[in-house]
């Protein structure tokens, strides 16, 4: 090696040089951060602003409850029509703006920030989740088999062991769902918490006459949920599938009624599959009481998990009973809803394709592409916020 300090003072020269863009980039990245804290801001009080004005309007709508006019019963079924439509485009703002952790991500997690600021990210995060349950599905319902052909202590709980933390990571990962606009209701929610507690229970139930007379069918039941939860996932991934269609095709109203159809069927086709399910845990609630009193000297396992069973298959049932009347009722709602999602979408996607044409333009010119694409998501939430 023959390299002469002259050289290497050269190289080191271009080097500086190199890291001076590097600073003045850092540096606009900076200014780009703080703006973009200004206009979250900026949006968060036009928002508050919008609701306000919003209820007052509607409040005095109230008062036009008798009105016998034909132009003036048009003219409130339209503001009554606009509200629906602001409601579902305020909410779908929203969705590109941070929201705070609820209390159990930050006992879990800390104050870390999990919001996803783009509705694609955001579905793709929820493809992830439900394929996560659709892999420990899979997972769950071999060892529920293996467990029914060998009666092996070790196999056993590691499977009781699985659930307990399946159970777990799904009431995190619904927590951040939660946090980023998912509609899911607290009971499927609240579900997974008594579930996580059930397999707790399960895991330190002693092996032993009880155990062993309830065992088989517990096996039985967890093969058939794990069966439940696969159809279940064919449903909430069709779902997704049109929901990302929504942010592809022109015409929208053909999507949405495409989505509407399918949900439908798909939903009268899994529900008895559901109704089975809540019966088999009536079932296991049945078998358990008793079986608290017969053998004597029943452990508490036993009562605790009738008590679990009972609660899953009320809670269960009463939610999914209402489902259907709730799609019905707010079938405005949603289609406002599914709207404004698209178009959310369509625009991400739009601005993503303008910056890698850009960059195929000028390779180049990189800070020039950022400061570009910053600059109209800048004009998008000042079109937002006026
Ligand atoms: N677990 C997790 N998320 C659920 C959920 C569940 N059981 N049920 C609904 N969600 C989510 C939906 O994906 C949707 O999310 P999004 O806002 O991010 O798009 C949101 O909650 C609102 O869903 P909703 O419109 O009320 O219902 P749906 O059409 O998506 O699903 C059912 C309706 C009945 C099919 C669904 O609730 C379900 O599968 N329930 C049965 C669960 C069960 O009983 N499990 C035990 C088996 S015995």
């Amino acid at each position: 090696m023959n390299i002469d300090i002259d050289t290497l003072t050269n190289e080191w020269d271009e080097l500086s040089r190199e890291y001076s863009e590097l600073e003045d980039c850092n540096r606009t990245y900076i200014e780009l951060l703080e703006q973009l804290h200004s206009h979250q801001q900026k949006c968060f009080n036009e928002i508050k602003h919008q609701r306000y004005r919003m209820n007052q309007i509607c409040a005095s709508l109230r008062q036009f409850k008798n009105v016998q006019s034909p132009d003036e019963k048009e003219k409130i079924a339209n503001l009554e029509k606009n509200t629906i439509k602001r409601k579902a485009q305020l909410h779908e703002i929203e969705q590109s703006l941070p929201a705070k952790s609820g209390r159990y991500l930050r006992i879990i997690l800390g104050d870390v920030n999990v919001s996803i600021l783009n509705r694609n990210d955001k579905v793709r995060y929820k493809d992830e989740y439900e394929k996560f349950k659709l892999i420990l599905n899979v997972i769950g319902l071999l060892m529920a088999f293996l467990n029914l052909l060998f009666n092996y202590r070790v196999l056993e709980l590691s499977y009781i062991f699985l659930l307990v933390w399946y159970y777990c990571t799904l009431t995190i990962r619904e927590s951040i769902l939660k946090v980023n606009g998912s509609r899911i209701k607290g009971w499927w929610r609240a579900h997974h918490f008594i579930s996580t507690v059930a397999a707790g229970v399960l895991l330190v139930w002693p092996q032993g006459e009880h155990w062993q007379l309830f065992r088989k069918q517990f096996m039985y039941f967890n093969a058939y949920i794990s069966v439940v939860q696969y159809l279940q996932f064919g449903y909430q991934k069709g779902l997704l599938y049109r929901l990302k269609a929504l942010g592809e095709r022109h015409n929208m109203d053909i999507t949405i009624e495409g989505f509407h159809s399918w949900m439908w069927r798909g939903l009268s086709f899994l529900l008895p599959f559901l109704f089975v399910g809540y019966a088999f845990q009536a079932y296991n609630a049945w078998t358990l009481y008793h079986l608290s009193y017969e053998p004597v000297d029943a452990p508490w396992h036993v009562s605790v998990m009738c008590g679990l069973f009972w609660v899953l298959f009320i809670g269960n049932l009463t939610t999914t009973l209402l489902v259907v009347p709730e799609k019905i009722r707010e079938k405005t709602k949603e289609r406002y809803r599914l709207i404004s999602m698209g178009k959310s979408m369509k625009l991400r996607k739009m601005m993503k394709q303008n910056s890698i044409s850009e960059n195929d333009i000028d390779i180049a010119a990189e800070n020039s592409v950022v400061t570009n694409v910053t600059s109209s998501l800048e004009d998008d939430g000042e079109k937002k916020c006026n």
